[in-house]
């Protein structure tokens, strides 16, 4: 990385400062306080942002908003970052910035700004937000305060630094990890050790179960042949039985005929009965038929005077009666006129007496005529009442007639009936001789079956006996098939636990070979690279110490060299002195030298790390006019394309290639190139 332009915005005590660096050496100078070292925060902060410095230490007092803009170059590639500050309730943060390549220009957020840098530089580093890059902070610049502090750690706290600055402690993460692989190995192995076990027990338990299966197999042949011979038994049987059943159940209606024959018989016959009283009904008795064929041949036989003549004449009878009557109250009228008149002697007409004797004659004319007509009606009177005697009898007779008219139709009615009635009794005479024919076939018939159901009952116990038989035997072989099926499934389950079970074994003598390698192959040989490595590294850091010690206290008597911790080891005549003892020269030379080591060999061991940069924060305090002399033949050896050092003294001037002055007026800083 060579950086060719800064340009710093409200940071610290610049309010704008625009650098332009060249190759070479440049040289800021300035008063102390003028704004030099803040020159070098703003390059660190444009490379990695602030990681655990604040934002108010760079941010300018009293400003808002502040950023570095950077350009630099990598293998010949241009390179431009952006980063703000802004300040947001008092606290000055980062804000977006972005980081021009020579392929795009990207807005990026701090972070991604951060890894982009790394990315760009080829440092083999994690990006941690929280911290600056400590390859930059080894290998290019360490503040100025942190200078001398190498000298002071412990010699612990220093050799781990230096393990990270020359990635040795990446053997030992790689040492910690696999000690910790083989120790998740070993409780892995014992898991599965644990649960390969028992499998030469599950093996011989397979063995008896197949030997315990082919007993099953055999006596199950056997017990399926006797299945099938209780099977055939018991069909016969049954078919035996259905015959009978079929027949009985033909002969069972034998019984409903039998039944109803019975009552057809039963029926019939009082029909029969029935009939025969109603037809001698008919024929005989007082209303019978026969009594009513005798009255009317009688009836036939008797001759009357019709009724009508013998009215007519008693009519004329009656007449006559009537007019006999009539005549003999007017002859005894006229007879008893004789009579008074005869008394009184006067004519009642023309009141002239009269004659007795006249009058006698008179009445015994009349007297013989009252005789007369008494007599004549007697005659009539009697004639009239035998008229009316056979009148009477006539219509009697004629009344008869008419109800033995009546009768007769009766009778053509009963006569009828009487046919039909006769015709019926037939009928339910044949009937009931067909119901005895049939009775008897029906008799027949249920003895058959009684005969029959006897033989079907021994037929129904043979059959019961065979279905016990067969059940049996049906029972023992679905007992066999259940111990089959239970020998099979134990099989499977078994073999399934086999299979894992020889899984897990194979998987942990593979895990085992693993932990193996690693522990007794793996882990002694990164140890052992681990060794020769920081070995030899401090050998050639021991070397470029001794020179540039030798070179920067330019004393035959001094020696400095650093032990196998890197520790730094001073010693005069022999003697070794403790650095914190040594003048303020000499421990600034110790702390050069050192930090100058540091810086080539941290870029020699990061493989890949680009930097042909360094910086160095008044790296000659304390030194001699002869020593800083002696900077420049240093540098000189260390040979880097682009040294930047921050001084605030004048002497260095002459092997610096360029030079800025940082002045500072009040409380602004500004830079400028001096003019000769
Ligand atoms: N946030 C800040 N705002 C303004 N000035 C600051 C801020 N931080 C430090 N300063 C001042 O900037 C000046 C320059 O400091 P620095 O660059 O460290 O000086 P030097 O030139 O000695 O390296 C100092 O006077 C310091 O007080
Ligand atoms: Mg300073």
């Amino acid at each position: 990385m060579i950086i060719r332009e800064l340009e710093l915005t409200n940071i610290r005590s610049h309010p704008h400062s625009l650098i332009r660096f060249p190759e070479g050496r440049t040289l800021l100078e300035g008063d102390i306080g003028s704004g030099k070292s803040s020159v070098l925060m703003a390059i660190e902060f444009a490379l990695f942002g602030l990681g655990s410095t604040s934002g108010n230490s760079l941010l300018r007092v009293g400003e808002e908003s502040g950023g570095v803009r950077m350009v630099f170059d990598v293998d010949g590639s241009e390179y431009e970052v952006v980063r703000r500050l802004l300040r947001k309730a008092g606290r000055a943060q980062q804000a977006d910035g972005y980081l021009r390549t020579p392929a795009e220009t990207a807005n990026l957020s701090p972070s991604e700004l951060k890894e982009r840098v790394l990315e760009v530089l080829e440092f083999d580093e994690a990006p941690d937000p929280k911290a600056q890059s400590w390859i930059y902070r080894y290998a290019i610049y360490t503040p100025q305060e942190e200078m001398k502090d190498i000298l002071t750690l412990a010699p612990e706290q220093r050799l781990q630094i230096l393990r990270r600055a020359f990635r040795v402690e990446d053997y030992k993460t790689a040492a910690t990890n696999a000690e910790d692989a083989v120790r998740e190995l070993r409780v892995q192995t014992s898991g599965l050790d644990a649960l390969s076990r028992g499998i030469g027990e599950l093996k011989g338990r397979v063995e008896g179960l197949q030997r315990e299966e082919a007993r099953h197999r055999e006596g199950l042949a056997k017990q399926e042949e006797k299945e099938a011979e209780e099977e055939g038994r018991v069909a016969s049987i049954r078919a035996e039985r259905e015959e009978l059943q079929r027949r009985e159940v033909e002969l069972q209606a034998a019984k409903t005929e039998k039944e109803y024959y019975e009552r057809v018989q039963t029926e019939s016959e009082e029909e029969v009965r029935g009939l025969s009283m109603e037809i001698e009904e008919l024929t005989k008795g007082p209303d019978g038929l026969s009594e009513a064929i005798k009255e009317e041949r009688a009836l036939k036989a008797s001759s009357f005077r019709p009724a009508a003549e013998l009215k007519r004449k008693e009519r004329g009878l009656e007449e006559r009666v009537k007019k006999l009557t009539g005549l003999k109250a007017a002859v005894e009228s006229k007879l008893s006129d004789y009579e008074s008149i005869m008394k009184e002697g006067v004519c009642p007409v023309c009141d002239r007496p009269v004659e007795a004797h006249d009058f006698e004659a008179r009445k015994a004319g009349k007297a013989a005529e009252r005789e007369h007509v008494g007599d004549e009606l007697d005659a009539a009177e009697a004639e009239l009442a035998a008229i009316r005697e056979k009148r009477e009898e006539a219509e009697r007779h004629l009344a008869e007639k008419k109800s033995l008219a009546l009768r007769r139709r009766e009778v053509a009615r009963a006569r009828k009936d009487l046919a039909k009635k006769e015709a019926a009794r037939k009928r339910f005479e044949r009937r009931r001789r067909f119901a005895k024919g049939a009775l008897g076939e029906a008799a027949r018939k249920l003895t058959e079956l009684e005969r029959l159901v006897a033989q079907r009952q021994a037929v129904d116990r043979r059959l019961s006996q065979a279905e016990e038989r067969l059940r049996r035997a049906r029972d023992e072989v679905v007992s066999t098939r259940e111990k089959l099926d239970f020998v099979g499934r134990e099989q499977m389950r078994i073999a399934t636990e086999l299979v894992a079970k020889e899984e897990a074994s194979g998987k942990s003598s593979a895990l085992k070979e693993r932990a193996l390698w690693l522990s007794d192959y793996f882990l002694p040989t990164v140890r052992q690279i681990e060794k020769s490595v920081l070995a030899s590294i401090n050998r050639e850091f021991d070397a470029l110490f001794q020179k540039w010690f030798g070179m920067l206290v330019n004393d035959p008597d001094k020696e400095g060299r650093v032990d196998e911790d890197f520790a730094p080891v001073v010693s005069q005549g022999g003697y070794e002195q403790e650095v914190r003892y040594l003048s303020g020269g000499e421990r600034t030379s110790v702390a050069l030298a050192f930090r100058l080591a540091l810086n080539v060999l941290t870029k020699r061991v990061s493989a890949g790390m680009r930097s042909n940069l360094l910086i160095l924060d008044e790296p000659t305090d304390g030194f001699s006019k002869e020593q800083l002399g002696s900077v420049r033949e240093v540098l000189d050896d260390v040979g880097c394309p682009q040294v930047i050092i921050v001084s605030h003294d004048e002497e260095l001037e002459s092997f610096a290639d360029q030079i800025f002055r940082v002045g500072k007026s009040g409380t602004e800083s500004a830079v400028r190139v001096p003019t000769a």
